[in-house]
């Protein structure tokens, strides 16, 4: 099959959380298995790529953009990057979404317009790049959601078989891609799919909903997200849509990417490790307390957390958790960048505990591998979580997670009170800080038992959670995709 893989972010060349690892190796293992796959992707600041660069494609100005290029760097494992290159557009100081001020960019619609409308394109007969049109134009978030709206308007001057089928994967329904309704102008949103049937939402114009409404198929990143996202306590406005929808909505379980993430061969740690040869890790827990600059305690539990600091990933539970957690004679170390409060909050934390707390603000990849490695175990008491991978890395880097009872988390991890036999962490009982400080609690005891304890870990480090499996179940949707392209959706 030939498929795009449109995507705002893709490690290691910009990253701001899990879609980046995602849109990584999910390309990478379908190429493995012997498609033909492209990684569209803007052309930020300060990006580096490297690989055999080829001649860039003109893409005229058309509408409200102004002229881009494409330029198709292959990388390794077979994958082919194709830059959209639009100075104008994407180099600037900032993130992919954000200014260097944390600010929206304030024109992420024609930003994201054009990322959606070149995407469909490379899935028609007017394909930017010479012979080769795909088959699936796999869109990933709102920023890539204008894609199989268009991909829709294009197939209705075309026949049916002549355009791609779209999939759009929801990796997380908080960003639901909103601007002012008078936009659809600007994209050229055609006048009869404006309205409550199209892409608005509460008056305003939503790209992910573009995505949800005109998309051939649609997934969500793990199998109890696709449930929850379906009601009103999680739908965040959406859930009566993707009810509508729910005969092409799948949950898929995202993996890890083993080349990365495995203790027995990561570069980036200064000490590796594996099951039944765990010195490593003892030895990567001391590098970070130095690290830290926490006392290199063999004896004292370390937690640890690596996150975005927002509201979705609880930690002001941490917050409320840590006299408790503290009181245990524990330590707590946070990587972590995000929301104001949340890093103040925690730098007090900090200043209040020198002795068991530190916290490194901002993004450090290198860092964020030393502490899956080097903690005891993992606290994710996320609000809502569509997936998370921290909790696979730290169960296949012998660290137990901690996790709410929600989303992937419940899919990813077993809790050990539970199944003793097989539980690979601990599964809070609800969503509140009581909940949180009892599953610390728990761990902490379990920690003083080292058989068991050992055998947690082990469970965990035995976990396949790269990504066959859920590459194989993506190959399925692709295919369904196909068959039942431009069979539903708003009218047209
Ligand atoms: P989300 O995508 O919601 O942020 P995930 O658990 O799916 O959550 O993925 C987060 C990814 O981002 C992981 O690879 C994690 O290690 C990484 N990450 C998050 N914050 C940081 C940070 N401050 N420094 C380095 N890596 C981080
Ligand atoms: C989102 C979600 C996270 C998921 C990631 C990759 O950022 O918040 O749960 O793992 O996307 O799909």
């Amino acid at each position: 099959m030939k498929i795009l893989f449109a995507t705002p972010e893709c490690a290691p060349y910009v990253k701001t959380g899990g879609l980046g690892d995602v849109s990584a190796a999910l390309p990478a293992t379908l190429a493995g298995l012997g498609h033909d796959v492209r990684i569209l992707l803007p052309a930020y600041q300060g990006m580096k790529v490297s690989g055999e660069v080829g001649d860039g494609l003109d893409l005229p100005a058309s509408g409200p953009w102004p002229a881009a290029q494409l330029v198709p760097v292959r990388v390794e494992h077979g994958i082919t990057l194709l830059l959209l290159a639009c100075p104008g557009l994407y180099q600037r100081p900032g993130g992919p979404y954000v200014d260097a001020g944390g600010r929206d960019h304030p024109d992420n619609a024609l930003r994201f317009g054009l990322l959606g409308r070149v995407a469909a394109r490379l899935g028609t007969a007017q394909t930017p790049l010479p012979g080769w049109t795909a088959d699936i134009v796999h869109a990933n978030d709102w920023p890539c959601g204008m894609a199989p709206l268009y991909l829709a308007h294009e197939r209705l001057a075309a026949p049916r078989d002549a355009t791609a089928a779209s999939v759009l994967t929801i990796h997380n329904l908080a960003f639901q891609g909103l601007f002012p309704l008078a936009s659809a102008d600007l994209l050229g949103v055609p006048r009869r799919w404006r309205g409550i049937d199209g892409v608005e939402y509460w008056g305003q114009l939503s790209m992910l909903k573009a995505g949800v409404q005109f998309a051939d198929a649609i997934t969500t990143v793990s199998p109890n997200y696709a449930r929850e996202i379906q009601t009103p306590a999680h739908g965040a406005g959406f859930d009566g849509i993707l009810r509508a929808r729910a005969a092409r909505l799948h949950g898929i379980l995202n993996g890890i990417d083993t080349r990365l993430w495995d203790p027995q061969q990561d570069l980036l740690l200064p000490f590796r490790f594996g099951p039944g040869r765990m010195q490593g890790k003892a030895q990567c827990k001391a590098t970070l307390q130095a690290r830290m600059g926490l006392p290199a305690a063999s004896g004292a539990m370390l937690f640890a957390v690596v996150s975005r600091l927002t509201a979705q990933k609880g930690i002001d539970l941490v917050l409320a958790a840590l006299p408790r957690l503290a009181g245990t004679g524990a330590q707590l170390v946070v990587l972590g960048q995000g929301e104001p409060q949340l890093q103040q909050a925690l730098q007090a934390a900090a200043q209040r505990h020198p002795q068991q707390v530190a916290v490194t603000l901002g993004f450090d990849e290198g860092l964020a591998h030393l502490v899956e490695a080097g903690a005891d175990a993992f606290l994710m008491p996320s609000r809502f979580e569509p997936c998370g991978l921290n909790q696979m890395y730290s169960q296949a880097y012998g660290t137990p997670p901690i996790v709410a009872p929600v989303g992937g988390l419940l899919d990813s991890v077993i809790d050990v009170d539970a199944d003793p036999a097989r539980g690979t962490g601990f599964v809070m009982a609800g969503a509140d800080a009581a909940d949180l400080e009892d599953a610390i609690v728990r761990a902490a005891r379990l920690w003083r038992e080292p058989q068991r304890w050992r055998r947690l870990q082990a469970n965990g480090m035995a976990r396949p959670f790269g990504w066959q499996d859920s590459a194989q179940r993506y190959l399925e949707v692709y295919r369904l995709a196909l068959q039942e392209r431009g069979g539903s959706g708003p009218p047209r």
